[in-house]
């Protein structure tokens, strides 16, 4: 099968690892030979108090730390503020991120906070607003910048073009790359009534950079991006599909509850990591080294590509 070329060849491949969860933290760092990466919600990490920022340099010293947003509402027609992005800049240096990765979405309107990641409408007004937000992180922020694509449950009524085609012109015309959350990507595709296979093949897939797994489940009519639950058959068929189309770098299992024993969520690490390996990425063998826990002081070696 044909290879895409690679996006950005300088980006480390940094495997298959696991969203960091607090809840989640013991089992986690008992297990970092087992996980070449974490990926944190960097909203979380802020404000750190001196002990926290402590832990979390030992931390990102054990283990590749991916940050993700959840709090830059870029999809909203004004400025994001500037002492918030100074912040996230600050935690993204701490953790050595190799990229930042965002939302295709909106979280805030003058005023208020949703507290929620919230659809855009499908329009060129929308691509132009988030555009020009991400221009200015752009200026801000060295690491290179990711979108990923959202669940959402009602399609909005003002939509001028595809989720496909929309996604596809913020990333040219931001030139930013692609978290392509695949659980979402189905979740949409059922709910919404399409193929996720013509959704996916519809996607610049050679601006993918990172994947998110995870799984959901039925509330009512909907299917629920919950993160509650196993990954399912369908997504693990279209992980399958994807991942040889693709340049993808790195590969994060999303769990936000009703957590399985830890086991079971390192089985899923590991059906991924066998995933790339069927085609031919990351075939070197791991070179990290690790010497100690996160708590305690330590000189281990970042991850290399494997
Ligand atoms: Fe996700």
């Amino acid at each position: 099968m044909k290879r895409h070329a690679r996006p950005l060849p300088q980006l480390p491949a940094v495997g298959v690892g696991l969203g960091y969860r607090p809840a989640l933290h013991r089992e986690i760092v008992s297990h970092l030979r087992e996980i070449t990466c974490l990926e944190i919600i960097i909203d979380h990490f802020l404000d750190m108090t001196p002990e926290k920022e402590a832990q979390f340099h030992d931390l990102a010293s054990n283990v590749c730390l991916l940050s993700h947003g959840i709090g830059m509402s870029l999809g909203t027609a004004l400025p994001v503020e500037s002492a918030y992005v100074n912040k996230v800049k600050r935690t993204l240096d701490i953790a050595r991120s190799p990229w930042f990765s965002e939302h295709a979405a909106f979280t805030k309107v003058p005023g208020i906070d949703l507290g929620q990641l919230m659809p855009l409408p499908f329009t060129e007004e929308a691509v132009d607003a988030i555009t020009q937000n991400i221009g200015k992180l752009k200026n801000k922020i060295k690491q290179p910048l990711l979108l990923e694509n959202i669940a959402y449950y009602l399609a909005h009524p003002a939509g001028e073009m595809t989720e496909a085609e929309f996604l596809t012109r913020i990333l040219h015309k931001a030139n930013v790359y692609l978290l392509l959350d695949i659980n979402n990507a189905y979740t949409n595709s059922v709910n919404h009534n399409y193929d996720p296979y013509e959704f996916i093949l519809s996607l610049p897939l050679d601006r993918v950079v990172q994947i998110h797994l995870a799984g959901g489940e039925w509330k009512g009519q909907y299917l629920i991006d919950s993160h509650r639950r196993s990954i399912s058959r369908e997504v693990w068929r279209l992980f399958d599909f994807v991942v040889p189309r693709c340049a993808v770098k790195g590969v994060i299992v999303e769990r936000d509850g009703h957590y399985p024993p830890f086991s079971e969520l390192l089985e899923e690490v590991r059906t991924a990591r066998s995933t790339l390996r069927k085609y031919g990425i990351f075939v070197r063998s791991l070179r990290r080294r690790v010497t100690s826990v996160p708590g305690r002081t330590t000189n281990a070696a970042r991850p290399s590509s494997y």
